[in-house]
This record gives structure tokens, sequence and C-alpha cells, in this order.
């Protein structure tokens, strides 16, 4: 155990050399400061947001981190087991991550596990995130981004604010709002469930307001259900992420939108699916189905009568109607 230990303590050095790395190209580099850090200063983010999450910026070139890892005595083999080196067919060694502005990303206990690397190219062709791969050090499923710098902040606050990506995070943050984490795309994963209920038992997602967003929330909302936490949701208008919502009305009112828009997962379901039913009969019957679906993965008998009572009066259904459908359901399961 004790060299398994050595050889992933190397594996988090060598991460935390090349966050460092990243870190003083964005500040002192020619290329960082032009490019990287002017970058990251048009989409609106404050210096102390960028030093807070050890942001960076990979030189446009085959093997910058790569030479300077050797030079300050790093063995290759560690750069290529966490993914920021790759080997091609010819047996060639050369930098993951190249010309991109870099997210470090770290464990909750604070040592960087991983990055994300945004292109600053706006080619479709061009993928506009690259990550590290999984490695002994960086299980994707089990990271929650932002967590290290939320997690004082959401035990205060009692609540954790969910959002996509890694933009998200900064913006939320920089309004004030620090109990925040990203679950790095739209699908979120038991584990990182398990990890939001060690700090608190209330989640609020805020994906982006587009139709993956809405759809992953809905996904999510079950699935935290289901873990016996509580959730509430925020929609944005017009395809807006937290990100772009927040830059686009300012930190004052994003606040204030997000904390008057939660709606509880019941409320969201039917608004979203509502809209879709129009006056079809057929439709809504299959809303309040949907909604009790919904109900049905909760652990707690408690909560369950709870939300079955918020359910009845919303939909205008009785009670004992749901609580046969909920029934039916909770034995079809078992
Ligand atoms: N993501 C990824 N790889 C991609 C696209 C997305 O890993 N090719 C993850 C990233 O963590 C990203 C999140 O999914 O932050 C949300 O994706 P998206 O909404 O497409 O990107 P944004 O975070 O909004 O990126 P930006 O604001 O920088 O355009
Ligand atoms: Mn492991
Ligand atoms: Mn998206
Ligand atoms: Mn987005
Ligand atoms: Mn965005």
């Amino acid at each position: 155990h004790i060299a398994a230990n050595n050889a992933r303590e190397s594996l988090y050095v060598i991460s935390q050399y090349a966050a460092a790395f990243f870190a003083n190209e964005l500040w002192t580099g020619e290329q960082g400061r032009a490019i990287g850090l002017s970058y990251f200063k048009e989409r609106g983010f404050r210096e102390d947001i960028i030093r807070k999450f050890e942001l960076g910026y990979s030189p446009d070139q085959w093997d910058a981190l790569l030479l300077s890892a050797k030079a300050a005595g790093h063995q290759e083999e560690y750069l290529s087991k966490t993914g920021l080196t790759v080997h091609n067919d010819n047996g060639r060694i050369y930098d993951r991550f190249r010309g991109r502005v870099m997210f470090p990303i770290h464990n909750f206990t604070g040592r960087v596990i991983g990055f994300g690397g945004r292109t600053l190219k706006t080619d479709k062709n061009v993928p506009k995130y690259v990550n590290s791969p999984e490695s002994d050090i960086y299980h994707k499923s089990n990271v929650l981004y932002g967590l290290f710098q939320a997690k004082k902040a959401i035990r205060d606050a009692d609540n954790c604010y969910l959002v996509e990506g890694y933009a998200d995070v900064l913006s939320v943050h920089q309004a004030g709002v620090e109990n925040v984490v990203a679950s790095s795309g739209t699908s979120l994963t038991v584990e990182q469930i398990r990890l939001i209920g060690r700090f608190t038992q209330n989640v609020t997602i805020l994906y982006d307001g587009d139709a993956a967003g809405i759809k992953a929330s809905l996904r999510g909302l079950d699935m935290i259900l289901e873990e016996g936490l509580n959730v509430k949701v925020v929609n944005f208008p017009d395809g807006h992420d937290p990100d772009s919502y927040m830059h686009r009305v300012g930190a004052g009112a994003f606040k204030n939108y997000i904390e008057n828009n939660r709606k509880d997962f019941i409320l969201y379901k039917a608004d979203i699916l509502l809209k879709e039913a129009g006056k079809d009969p057929i439709k809504r019957a299959g809303i309040i189905r949907d909604i009790v679906e919904s109900i049905a993965k909760i652990p707690d008998d408690i909560k369950v009568s709870v939300f079955i009572r918020e359910c009845s009066h919303l939909l205008q259904v009785e009670e004992r109607m749901l609580l046969t459908e909920l029934n039916k359901m909770r034995s079809a399961k078992f």
C-alpha cells in the first residue's frame, strides 16, 4: 500500500505542478496574458476569481508543459499517467492541453486531480472543452467542480446550487453566491449527489435554459429525490445559462432571480409538462402520473405525504387518487 500511495502522491504532485505552470503562463507569459488573460477579462471574470480558482493558460506549442516539468526534475511517467501528456502512434510524446484556457479540478480537500481546457477558437470542428482522462487520482463521476471552494458556504447556507459548467461556477461565485458546484456536463451521477449529501440535504438545480438543460434537470431531480435529498429547480429564460445570465443582468439581479424563481420539483415539473400538454385531458392525466412517479422515489414517507398534498392542491386531483397511483408504482418497483 505504501508503494501505491507513493505512486498516487506523485500524480498529485505533478498535477499541482501543472496547475502552477498554467497559472504562471496566464499571468506572466506573453501569449498567456495577450490571449488567455484577456479572454477571461472579456468574459467579465474578475482577477480575484481567476486567482481563487487557479485558472491558467496552456501555451499553443507541442511540449511547453513537458519541457518545463522535465527541467524541474519531474518524470514523464507521471505526466502520462495523469493524461497531461499523450503519446501518438510513432511514440512521440506531447502536451494534451495546447492553446487553451485551463480550469484545474480539485478534490474536496483541495488537491488538483485533473483539468478542463477551453478552446479560444470559435471553429465548430474544435471541441470546446478537452478534459483530463480518468486516472488513479481522477474519477470524473466522483467529482464536483468547485466543491473545494464552495464547501464552507454550502454548510453555512445549508443549500447547494448545482450548475452544468466551469464558467457557471465562476460567475455564480463572482455574484457573491459561493455555495455552487458543477456536475461538469448534464449527466449527474449518484456519487456526485452523495458527495453533496455530506454537506447539505438541499440542492437547487441551475442547469442551462436549453432543451438539454431542461431534460437533464428532470433526470437530475428524480435522482436527487431517490437519494433522499430535497430538490428545487431554477429555469433561465431564452436559453441562458447561469454564467450568461449573470453577465446579462448583473450580480444583484441575478441573486434576486435565483432566490425568487426557485420552484420545488412538483411545481417545476407541472409548469413544464402543463405547457406541453395544453388542454388535452389525456396528456394532463399523463402529467399527474409523471409527477407522482417522482414523488414515489422519495424514501421518507412523511415527505411523501406532504408532496402528495401539494400535488393534489396544484393539480386539483383528490389525494386519495394520487395515493392509489403512488402505491401502484411502488408495488410495481419491488
Ligand atoms: N463539457 C465538456 N466537454 C464538452 C462540452 C461540455 O466537458 N465538449 C462540460 C464542461 O464541464 C462544460 C459543461 O459540460 O463546462 C457545460 O457545457 P456547455 O454548456 O456546453 O458549456 P459552458 O460551460 O456553457 O461553456 P462556455 O460558457 O465556456 O461556452
Ligand atoms: Mn481509485
Ligand atoms: Mn449546455
Ligand atoms: Mn452552458
Ligand atoms: Mn456558458
